[in-house]
């Protein structure tokens, strides 16, 4: 494996092991200060970013190495016409391995067809974030010590939220895994998610709009914005972007031990009031994506 453009490009051992790795970081983070000395990442982001961007650049200067690379594409030649084909050939040129956000669904994939760099997808439109799903699921990991019969709520933007569709794939793959989606019918997950991984394989979900009867059963409460920037029609953003706000009177009848996520930026979702709450894990998850997106590259650059 030299890329990571999909979350199913990494095996159920793999990911294991990208676990073992990160805990290792964390508790031992001198034994990978120089690993990846003289070695350089881009970061290639057409689209904003605070906590992708910014782990991967963290989690390269801890590991010893050095960033390159653009927060805003018009300071690019991409906006002179330049293609991602091309710039990430350039790229290569100058860097290791590639972490690359971008507003058009497959264009990682187009930027690994044209470079033997390792590639990461850091985001592509509407579609996939694999190395979020990565930051979750060490979070569930460290929360719940195992992957299996877990019960896990989806809220909120499951149409246009690619932290939501790389997840389903990931945890689709561990035994007695339920999911329960909780959204309005016009944000409700796409299709080719439902069928191509829920259905196909056999895995047991249901489908709500009201998040207070779900709370109950939840092991996991996996809370989404409302994606503004995938909308046509800024009336429907409006119209829905507060579909769910959680608030500590919302959680009087979750379990003891929820865990609360959430891939952030959030804008409204989960009231500030939530963030004492001992089960509120959003911030240990922007954490953890710093380990296993070091993990990751120590894999993808092959370093010992
Ligand atoms: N979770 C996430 O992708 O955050 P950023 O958009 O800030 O990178």
């Amino acid at each position: 494996m030299s890329n990571v453009i999909d979350i199913l490009d990494l095996s159920v051992e793999d990911i294991d092991g990208l676990i073992n790795v990160a805990c290792d970081i964390i508790e031992n983070p001198d034994k990978y200060a120089e690993k990846c000395k003289r070695k350089k990442l881009a970061t290639l982001f057409f689209e904003p970013s605070t906590r992708t961007r910014l782990s991967f650049e963290a989690a390269m200067y801890e590991l010893g190495g050095n960033v390159i690379g653009f927060s805003d594409s018009n300071n690019s030649s991409a906006a002179k016409g330049e293609s991602v084909a091309d710039t990430v050939r350039t790229v290569s040129c100058y860097a290791d391995i590639i972490a690359m956000r971008h507003p058009k669904e497959g264009a990682p994939l187009v930027a690994s067809m044209a470079t033997n760099t390792p590639i990461i997808n850091a985001g592509d439109g509407g579609h996939n974030h694999p190395t979020q799903t990565l930051a979750d699921l060490l979070t569930i990991y460290r929360e719940k010590g195992s992957f299996n019969n877990l019960t896990v709520g989806l809220c909120g933007d499951l149409k246009f939220g690619r932290t939501v569709h790389s997840l389903i794939n990931a945890l689709s793959r561990y035994a007695g895994v339920k999911f329960v989606l909780i959204s309005p019918e016009e944000l409700k997950l796409p299709d080719y998610v439902t069928n191509n991984v829920l259905i196909k394989n056999n895995i047991p979900y249901t489908v709500t709009t009201d998040l207070s009867e779900a709370m109950p059963q939840l092991d996991i409460l996996y809370m989404t914005r409302v994606q503004r920037e995938r909308f046509f029609n800024e009336q429907d953003y409006i119209r829905l972007k507060d579909s769910y706000i959680l608030t500590p009177e919302k959680l009087i009848s979750a379990k003891e031990d929820l865990a609360i996520m959430h891939p952030l930026p959030r804008v409204n979702e989960i009231s500030c009031a939530v963030d004492n709450d001992k089960r509120a894990c959003y911030f240990k998850q922007a954490l953890y994506g710093k380990y296993m997106r070091m993990a990751l590259i120590l894999k993808l650059l092959e370093v010992e």
